[in-house]
This record gives structure tokens, C-alpha cells and sequence, in this order.
């Protein structure tokens, strides 16, 4: 079978490599010609543990190909894959021009060619399925353009992105047609998990619904370790507790300094932007974003307790990726953290194992305002207190006790919850964790 691929993002590069490693035939079209120079290369834009070795394989024995030709990719290919950005946008709905453009160049590469299933990857507002077929008669202008559009959305995690693909705990796809569906059973044959086909409104509130629900899940037991820290409860047990019941579940139970990343905060803005657009009352979804939002003044407020005045010290931040295993910095809560800070006026001293380039292209504002260390030993040393943000590997193997010796003031928030808390205030810190 013949695939393409629109947009050589995180989820088009994945797929795309990924299909072609199952044996399919794989066309991505990338418009941005230096990411496209470098995929040609042999080179992952993105950093995904095994996607640069298939990538490499796969484009060696042609299986895989990148190109910014659109229409001869369309012109080959039975099923094409749209994987395109959806940003969001100043009021929180997703911006579509990227989907509309894709839209456009597939109608007018397919006009009165044979039957084209484009199947929508990206998250997408629900009812866009139905905006794509309106826009194709449109720019059909009275021909015919025999395309029909399918939803299918990508529940991929950074870090573990191949290995989800490979292994995913469902597909679900929204497809009308017999031949559709026919054609989607085939591109997911070799895949053992529940295969849900639906409508396609239902397959893009799926995707919506499954990420606002786990950033739920976190807003509510970072709410819950508030409470613990203030009774002198443990949120950890507290997560146990509650996620043994397996209505509750015990994944994505661990508090910390709020979710971030390229997906929970923009499809929860997105999300609650539909809702509203309808009329609804989602401001459940508000409060989960509010509560994320204010953790970084409570780690602030954690901070003051122990170091009084804030003012002219200074602090180490390690960790600026949203979460370990990725160089990703979009919306990690390390710039709430840093700015909170700033804003108190400690200088601050920052490290990340892969995150410090992306950091400084993404919050120039606030990385000019700070300085960064290569490691987190450089980083600890002379500073009044440390804040751990990101759970790296490489914070618990540190030689903690040869840090406390060369810090100003012994002061540590494992934001986290990674560190050995007896162990660390054995070592002589003053040792804070989340929630307990
Ligand atoms: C998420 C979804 O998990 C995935 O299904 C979807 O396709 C894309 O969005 P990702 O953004 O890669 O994946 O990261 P994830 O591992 O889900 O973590 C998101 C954020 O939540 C991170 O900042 C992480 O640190 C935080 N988190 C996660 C917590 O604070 N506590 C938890 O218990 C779990």
C-alpha cells in the first residue's frame, strides 16, 4: 500500500517512519526546507529513543521517502495521513489554516482520480472532518475530487513514542465507508489491541476527552498534595491509595509542578473552547488549567519557608524539559518556575541534560535573564537552594552529600518526588518534596 504523509511534526515523522518500518510504502511531504534537508539526510528532527535508526534504515531500502511534492505524493498514494500543526490560538481554539492548506493541495491533486481516503492525525476540534468535506467540494469547483475523510487520532508520549506506535493500547477510527474502514483494518492489521471504528465527531472528542481527562487526573492530586503538605499527609500514599481502586486507576497520579508539553495544555484550551462554543458549561476544565497554573507560586511559597527571603540569592533549576527523555521545552513548567523567581528577584542558575538550546529558542526573554550550567553539579554550586523540575536519571545518581558541601545554604525542593527523603535530610539538607 501506498501511504502519505502530511508534516514532518512529532506525530507525521513518528507515523510515517513507523509505517514504513511495518512495510508500507511512505511519502512525507515537508514543506519547511530545512527540516526536509535534514530528513533527506538521514537526520531525526526530533530526539525519539529508536526513531533515528529506523528512520535510517527505512530511507536506505526506499520505503521511506521526504519531499516537499505534494501533489505526486497525493497522485501515488491510497491513504493519506494529515499530520499537520494545530497551534492554538490567542483565545485557546486550534488553529486549522494548516489543515485547510492540506485540505486544499490534496482536492486539487485528486480531481477525477480514483477513491482517496485522507485520514486526519492530527488533534483536531470536533466537526473538522466535516469542514474538510465541505472545503473539498469547494475547491473541487463543480469537478469531482473522490476522497473520504477518516479521523484517527494519535494517543503517542514523547519519550515513548515508537514503542507506543508499535504497541498501542488502542486504535480509534472514525470512518463511514466499508472501503474506508477496509482500508484502515489493513494499515493496522498487524497491531494486537482493541480497535474501536466509530463516527468521526466521536473519534476527535475521543482524542480531547482521553488528554483533558489525564490532565484532570494531575490537577486533581497536585489540588490533594496542597492539602497533604499543609496536614502533614503523604500525597504518594495518598495516590496509592486511591489509585488501587481500579475505577481510579494509578497512572498519572503524581503531583509535581503541573503538566506541560505540546499536547495537555493546548487540547485542554482547545477543549474547553469547544464546549464553550456550544454553550456549555466545561469550566471544570478551567479549574484544571487555573490549578496548574498556580503551581509554581506554591513551589515559590515552599522555597520562602526555608530561605525566608528570596531576594538576591541564588537558586539552581534542574531540569527545563517538560519531563525527562525528551529535549521538548513547549510549555514546560520550568519557565513558570524560573519567571516566579525572577520575579522575586533570586538569580537563577539552570541545567538540563538536553533542554538548555531549546530553552534559550523558545523563552529568549527569560533565558537572557538567567544563567545556565552544563551540569548540575556547576549549577548547585554556591547556590542557596536547588529546585528539581524535570525527574532526570541523573539528579538521583548525584553525589548529593560532596553538593551539600558546596552549596551556600542547604536548601532542596524535590519537585518531583524522586529523591530518597530520609536519606537526603540524613545527608544534612533541608529537604522538601511535593505534598508530603
Ligand atoms: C500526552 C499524552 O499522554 C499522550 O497520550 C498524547 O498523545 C500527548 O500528550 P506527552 O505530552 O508526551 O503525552 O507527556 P505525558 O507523559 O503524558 O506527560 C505530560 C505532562 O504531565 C508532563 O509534564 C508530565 O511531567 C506531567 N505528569 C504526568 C505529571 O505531572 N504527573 C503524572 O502523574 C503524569
Amino acid at each position: 500500500m501506498n501511504i502519505a504523509v502530511f508534516g514532518a511534526g512529532y506525530v507525521g515523522l513518528v507515523t510515517a517512519v513507523c509505517l514504513s518500518e511495518l512495510g508500507f510504502r511512505v511519502q512525507v511531504v515537508e514543506k519547511d526546507r530545512h527540516k526536509l534537508n535534514r530528513l533527506q539526510a538521514g537526520i531525526s528532527t526530533i530526539y525519539e529513543p529508536g526513531l533515528q535508526e529506523m528512520l535510517i534504515r527505512n530511507l536506505s531500502e526506499g520505503r521511506l521517502v521526504f519531499t516537499e511534492n505534494g501533489p505526486l505524493a497525493i497522485l501515488k498514494a491510497e491513504v493519506l495521513f494529515v499530520c499537520v500543526g494545530t497551534p492554538s490560538r490567542p483565545d485557546g481554539s486550534a488553529d486549522m489554516s494548516q489543515i485547510e492548506a492540506v485540505t486544499k493541495e490534496i482536492v486539487e491533486s485528486s480531481l477525477d482520480s480514483g477513491y482517496k481516503l485522507v485520514v486526519v492525525k492530527s488533534t483536531v476540534p470536533v466537526g473538522t472532518g466535516r469542514w474538510i468535506e465541505k472545503m473539498s467540494v469547494l475547491y473541487a469547483k463543480g469537478r469531482k475530487a473522490n476522497l473520504e475523510i477518516a479521523s484517527n487520532p494519535e494517543f503517542l508520549r514523547e519519550g515513548a513514542a515508537v514503542k507506543e506506535f508499535m504497541h498501542p493500547d488502542r486504535i480509534v477510527v472514525g470512518v463511514a465507508s466499508e472501503r474506508g474502514r477496509t482500508l484502515m483494518e489493513e494499515v493496522y492489521r498487524s497491531f494486537d489491541c482493541p480497535k474501536l471504528f466509530t463516527d468521526s465527531h466521536t473519534a476527535e472528542i475521543i482524542k480531547y476527552a482521553a488528554n483533558s481527562f489525564l490532565a484532570t487526573k494531575i490537577s486533581y492530586i497536585n489540588m490533594v498534595s496542597d492539602l497533604c503538605e499543609e496536614t502533614g499527609a503523604d500525597v504518594a500514599l495518598v495516590a496509592e491509595g486511591i489509585g488501587c481502586d481500579r475505577r481510579i486507576g494509578a497512572d498519572f497520579l503524581k503531583a509535581g509542578p503541573g503538566f506541560g508539553g505540546s499536547c495537555f495544555p493546548k487540547d485542554l484550551r482547545a477543549f474547553a473552547h469547544v464546549g464553550r462554543s456550544y454553550g456549555l458549561n466545561f469550566g471544570l476544565l478551567e479549574q484544571v488549567m487555573q490549578i496548574n497554573r498556580e503551581r509554581s507560586q506554591r513551589m515559590i511559597r515552599r522555597l520562602r519557608e526555608q530561605l525566608w527571603v528570596l531576594g538576591g540569592k541564588k537558586i539552581a533549576v534542574l531540569g527545563l524539559t517538560f519531563k525527562p527523555g525528551t529535549d521538548d521545552v513547549r510549555e514546560t513548567p520550568a519557565a513558570a518556575v524560573i519567571e516566579a523567581l525572577l520575579a522575586e528577584g533570586a538569580s537563577v542558575l539552570a541545567t538540563d541534560p538536553l533542554g538548555i538550546a531549546g530553552f534559550r529558542a523558545m523563552y529568549g526573554n527569560l533565558a537572557d535573564r538567567i544563567a545556565f550550567a552544563e551540569s548540575a553539579g556547576e549549577a548547585l554550586l554556591g547556590a542557596h537552594a536547588a529546585v528539581i523540575v524535570t525527574d532526570w536519571d541523573v539528579y538521583r545518581e548525584l553525589d548529593w552529600a560532596g553538593v551539600k558541601d558546596g552549596m551556600e545554604t542547604p536548601v532542596l525542593l524535590d519537585g518531583r518526588n524522586m529523591l530518597d527523603r530520609a536519606e537526603m535530610r540524613r545527608l544534612g539538607f533541608a529537604f522538601m518534596a511535593v505534598g508530603r
